[in-house]
């Protein structure tokens, strides 16, 4: 699934930046290293907004094009920061077969949220991810990692309404 990128304003602070140009010395003149940079990255933005890819292309000596081809394409890198109300659907096969692309249509067309993309005011975010080891529940979702199972897509509207205060 394609990746969104995020309208979201990026915060980032001067601390979190500091540890990020800590993260990029300590990889300086390791071969590979923009995997676990990246990783790093994520782990102090929670995601890894276009800012971030800028400054690690900057100290790096990497394209952009690069970096963004890489975060973009691996299911473990995140464009967008969690929304308020972070809402992740399985589509692993099990979930699958059960139904879960009905029930994250439903949340997009419900949300006006493409998938992959956080709302504008940072209210609610909407991930697809892959299996989270809860098959016997299937399908399966989280919303701020409180876990839904055995779903159909008339769920929908009533576990939004729950956070919907
Ligand atoms: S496939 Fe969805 S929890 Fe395993």
């Amino acid at each position: 699934m394609k990746k969104k990128l995020t309208t979201v304003e990026f915060r980032g602070t001067a601390e979190q930046e500091a540890k990020l140009i800590a993260v990029i010395e300590k990889y300086a003149g390791v071969k590979g290293a923009m995997m676990p940079i990246l990783q790093e990255a994520q782990e102090i933005y929670g995601y890894l907004p276009i800012e971030v890819q800028r400054i690690i292309a900057d100290k790096t000596g990497t394209p952009m094009e690069e970096i963004y081809g890489i975060a973009s394409f691996y299911a473990q890198f995140k464009l967008n920061p969690n929304g308020e109300v972070a809402i992740a659907v399985c589509l692993g096969t099990a979930c699958y077969v059960k139904g879960s692309g009905d029930i994250i249509d439903e949340f997009s067309k419900l949300l006006d949220l493409p998938v992959g993309s956080t709302s504008p005011d940072g209210k609610y975010s909407l991930e697809a991810t892959r299996c989270i080891g809860a098959c016997g529940l299937a399908p399966v979702l989280t919303v701020n990692g409180e876990v839904y199972g055995r779903l159909t897509k008339a769920d929908v509207p009533g576990i939004l309404a729950k956070y919907q205060a």
